[in-house]
């Protein structure tokens, strides 16, 4: 937790920014697995963690701008608790901890938000992702469950994205904190990138790591000889010498900040000409992201300009033809790069995506970009210093995809069909860096995982 000044200050610039209203800020509750005493890890709400900062299920936050107070509406534990959990600190001393001296039983709570209403004040909250939130939002406010998302403030979402998405010192040391263990984590699957290993021991023993050194992974972890599939979760085959291996997998810090790295290991410790070839593109387009990043340009730009560089790239060995501005403009570099270059990061791998993405990677100036590909980019509007970001792009043969598209005719001008076809069964290739944007440009965040192909292939080795 920080200190409780910090928590304070964040509370007085939503009230600057918002003006008036009330704003519910739920916490999250705990979530079972298969029977209600057995529960998923425990995860708080991450608006909460920002404006509170405590991770205990079951609180409720509220900030009255009009009335000026600030309050946790929670349960102390009873001595059946106390027999299971041992004791516990009383819900006024955490909350004094957030600097926070009101604090009342949840059954106090719907009184209070039942008055604020009756008195025509606005209510304000996000949108909830998870069902008990939705429900209790919607027993506070008597809007129906269903229609609760619609609902949410859109003053209180741009006020909060406004916050959030200009890191405090203390958060990035925070995102260093995790990115340390997204090292240890990504040289770990290196070393272990041999012949006849599982996948699922190498995502395990990572994941034993994220666990050991912070909260555990920041989401859950892709790792995959079959990294053509860009989320690939199944963890179940044997490597198999000459294949590559994507891990796409960070950390979260203690204090609940995340890393987010992806890196791309040749099993056994050498890449084929064929497979460094389409590596030193995919490195080329990260760097070129990485030397574009800096306050005031757009990240659409950013995102434009890696895609022109796989394309060019492509182009290069024959993959792609024509003229690369012209095949980039149409999207046709998709097929091999179908998703956005990066998206903010911070309390949430995604940072604020709960918000609804719009508001977080998008304003008035820059609108999403609705084609194929770089319409899944998640962030698109001017950087700031401050922000924190990923740069992560990639090159992939989707075997379905290119059949679609040759079925289809689309982008012939641009893509050599035939040649992609001999890559069926390459899989794909991403690398990913987390990156703060600082006054005059950017710096990466924490040491950077080895990235040269032969730094990588000597960790493999041993050496
Ligand atoms: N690294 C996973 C993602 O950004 O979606
Ligand atoms: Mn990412």
């Amino acid at each position: 937790m920080f200190t409780k000044e910090t928590y304070i200050r964040r509370r007085e610039q939503l009230r600057q920014k918002l003006g008036t209203g009330l704003v519910l800020i739920p916490g999250n509750q705990e979530s079972p697995m298969n029977y209600p005493e057995n529960t998923y890890h425990f995860r708080q709400d991450s608006t909460f963690l920002y404006f509170f900062g405590l991770q205990l299920p079951n609180m409720f936050g509220v900030i009255d701008i009009d009335e000026n107070f600030d309050a946790i509406f929670a349960d102390d534990i009873d001595i059946e608790d106390i027999i299971w959990m041992g004791p516990q600190p009383s819900v006024q001393d955490l909350a004094a901890g957030a600097g926070i001296s009101m604090t009342a039983p949840r059954e106090n709570l719907p009184g209070v938000v039942e008055t604020a209403i009756k008195s025509g004040k606005r209510i304000h909250f996000t949108p909830p992702y998870r069902t008990d939130n939705q429900m209790w939002l919607s027993m506070l406010t008597g809007i129906k469950s269903g229609k609760i998302r619609q609902y949410a403030s859109l003053e209180l979402i741009r006020a909060i994205v406004s916050l959030r998405s200009v890191k405090e010192e203390a958060e990035i040391e925070e995102i260093e904190a995790a990115c340390a263990i997204g090292y240890e984590m990504h040289v770990a699957a290196m070393k272990l990138a041999q012949p006849g290993v599982k996948e699922q021991e190498i995502a395990g023993f990572i994941e034993g790591i994220a666990l050991s050194g912070g909260a555990g992974t920041s989401f859950p972890t892709i790792l995959t000889q079959n990294g053509e599939t860009l989320h690939n979760h199944n963890h179940s085959f044997l490597l198999e010498k000459g294949r590559l291996m994507i891990v796409d997998a960070g950390a979260s810090s203690n204090g609940h900040y995340a890393s987010d790295f992806t890196r791309t290991v040749p099993v056994g410790g050498k890449f084929s000409p064929k497979q460094k070839e389409i590596y030193d593109i995919v490195l080329a387009a990260n760097n070129t992201a990485f030397s574009l990043t800096a306050p005031g340009v757009t990240y659409q730009s950013v995102h434009l300009a890696a895609a022109r560089t796989i394309a060019s790239g492509l182009k290069e060995i024959g993959l792609m033809k024509g003229d690369v501005d012209e095949a980039v403009a149409a999207g046709a570099h998709a097929l091999f790069f179908p998703h956005g270059l990066g998206h903010m990061m911070g309390l949430d791998v995604h940072d604020m995506e709960d918000y609804g993405q719009i508001h977080v990677g998008y304003d008035e100036e820059i609108r999403p970009i609705d084609q194929f590909g770089t319409a899944y980019l998640r962030l698109g509007r001017r950087l700031q210093p401050g922000f924190v970001i990923t740069n992560e792009p990639g090159i992939y043969f989707i075997p379905a995809l290119l059949d679609k598209w040759e079925k289809e005719g689309l982008h012939r001008q641009f893509i050599n069909y035939k040649k992609a076809r001999t890559y069926l069964g390459f899989g794909g290739i991403r690398l990913e860096d987390d990156v703060l944007v600082t006054a005059t440009g950017a710096r990466l965040l924490g040491d950077r995982v080895p990235i040269k192909p032969e730094e990588v292939e000597a960790i493999v080795n041993g050496r």
